[in-house]
C-alpha cells in the first residue's frame, strides 16, 4: 500500500533518484537505476520511514543507507551516483557483508560486470568478523543511455585500525600496482593518527579508465595538508585547492569537524603514479544550514564558469523543504583534479529518516575563527 505521508524507504529514495535522473537528461523509459536501487535496499526498502532505520548506516548522518551525488560541471561527466550499503534482513556486521556479496553476485551476473578486482582482494577486506563502521559499500553510477557501473568501497579498518596499512598495501599489490601504496602515502600520511585511510575502492569495469582509489582522511587539518597531498599528482596547482576551500569552507582555518578527505586514482596503464587527486570537503560541518551551503556552492560554481542552476535542480529533485530548516542536505563537495580534467561533485543526502537541525550559535565544531 502506498501511503504518501509515510512512504517506504524504497518509495522515498526511488522518487529522488528518478527526479535526479530526469534532471540529468536520462530517457524516462530507463528504469535500470531504480531497479538497481531496489535490489540494493532489499527487504529493508519496504519498511516505512516511520519505523526508523534497520541499521545505523554510516553512509549518511541520519542512517539512511544511501547518499546521492551528481557531477556539476559543464564539461564534466553527466552522471548520477548512489552510494549505498546493503543491509541484511537480520542486520549485523557479518550479515550485512554477506548480503552485500549476494547483491554483487546477482548484479554482476545480470549486468555482466567484471568482478576480477573484487575477487583479487576479497579475502583481505572481507574477514569473517568484520570490524569498524561497515564492511563494504557500493557506488552505483548511472549515465544517460549507458549500462550502470559499479564501484566497491572497502574498509581499511575492517580487521582493526592497526591493520589498515597492511591491507591497503597488499590490496594494491594484488592488483598489480606495487608502487601505488608508496606513491599515495608519501605526500598524504604524515601526522600520525590524524591522517587515516578511509576507503580502498575499485571500479568494477574493464575500460582503460577503470580506477583503483585510495581515500585518506585528514583530521584537524588546514588546506595546506590537502595542497601537500595533491602534490603526489604531477602538475597540480595548489591555488585551485586553496580557492575551493576558501569559497566552500568559508573562514574555516582548521577543519576540526568532519575531516577533509583526499583520494588518489590509479589506472592499469600507469600503476606507479596516481593520475588524479580529489578533495572532499564535508561542507555540512562548516555551515549554519543548507541555505548557506547552497550559497557557497553557487558561488563556487559561478566562479568556475559552471551553471549554478544545476545545483538548484538537484536540490529540488530531492526535497522541497526550506533550506534554512536543516543542515546536511549538501553533505560533501568534491574537487577532482588531474589528467582527466577537473570537475565538481555534490553529495546530497536523502534525509529519509531525519533532517539534521541547523547549527545554533557559533560554528563550534568547525574550528572557524569567525569574522
Ligand atoms: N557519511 C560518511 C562521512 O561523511 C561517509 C561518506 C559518505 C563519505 N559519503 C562520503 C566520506 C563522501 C567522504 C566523501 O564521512
Amino acid at each position: 500500500m502506498n501511503d504518501i505521508n509515510d512512504p517506504t524507504l524504497f518509495e522515498h529514495t526511488s522518487r529522488q533518484l528518478r527526479n535526479l535522473c530526469h534532471e540529468a537528461g536520462f530517457p524516462p523509459s530507463d528504469d535500470s537505476p531504480v531497479e538497481l536501487l531496489r535490489e540494493l535496499l532489499g527487504a529493508g526498502g519496504d519498511r516505512r520511514l516511520s519505523e526508523g532505520p534497520l541499521w545505523p548506516s554510516d553512509v549518511a548522518d541520519d542512517a539512511t543507507p544511501v547518499e546521492f551525488s551528481v557531477a556539476l560541471d559543464d564539461t564534466g561527466e553527466n552522471a548520477v551516483r548512489v552510494l549505498g550499503e546493503v543491509i541484511a534482513d537480520q542486520p549485523g556486521m557479518a550479515a550485512n557483508m554477506n548480503a552485500a556479496r549476494r547483491f554483487l553476485d546477482s548484479t554482476a551476473r545480470r549486468l555482466d560486470i567484471p568482478t576480477e578486482r573484487f575477487d583479487a582482494v576479497q579475502d583481505l577486506f572481507l574477514p569473517e568478523d568484520p570490524q569498524g563502521k561497515f564492511s563494504f559499500w557500493y557506488s552505483l553510477i548511472f549515465r544517460p543511455s549507458a549500462k550502470p557501473k559499479v564501484k566497491v568501497y572497502f574498509n581499511p579498518d575492517v580487521r582493526g585500525e592497526d591493520r589498515g596499512r597492511e591491507l591497503v598495501a597488499e590490496g594494491f599489490r594484488r592488483l598489480g600496482m606495487d608502487d601505488a601504496y608508496d606513491a599515495a602515502t608519501e605526500h598524504s600520511i604524515h601526522r600520525g593518527d590524524d591522517d587515516r585511510f578511509t576507503f580502498f575502492a575499485v571500479d568494477l569495469d574493464d575500460s582503460p579508465t577503470s580506477r583503483v582509489k585510495l581515500y585518506i582522511s585528514h583530521y584537524s587539518a588546514t588546506v595546506e595538508e590537502a595542497v601537500r597531498a595533491s602534490q603526489a599528482v604531477d602538475g597540480l596547482d595548489g591555488e585551485v585547492i586553496r580557492d575551493f576551500c576558501r569559497v566552500l569552507g568559508g573562514d574555516t582555518e582548521i577543519y576540526g569537524g568532519r575531516p577533509l578527505v583526499s583520494s588518489y586514482s590509479f589506472v592499469d596503464s600507469e600503476p606507479k603514479r596516481p593520475g588524479n587527486y580529489s578533495l572532499y570537503l564535508p561542507i555540512r560541518d562548516y555551515v549554519t544550514d543548507d541555505a548557506e551551503a547552497r550559497e557557497r556552492v553557487r558561488a563556487y560554481l559561478a566562479a568556475r564558469g559552471s551553471d549554478p542552476a544545476g545545483l538548484d535542480r538537484a536540490i529540488a529533485a530531492l526535497t522541497d523543504r526550506p533550506l534554512d530548516a536543516g543542515r546536511g542536505l549538501l553533505a560533501h563537495v568534491s574537487l577532482r583534479l588531474g589528467q582527466f580534467g577537473t570537475g565538481t561533485t555534490i553529495y546530497l543526502s536523502s534525509e529519509g529518516y531525519e533532517v539534521l537541525p541547523p547549527r545554533v550559535g557559533a560554528s563550534a565544531a568547525s574550528g572557524s575563527v569567525g569574522v
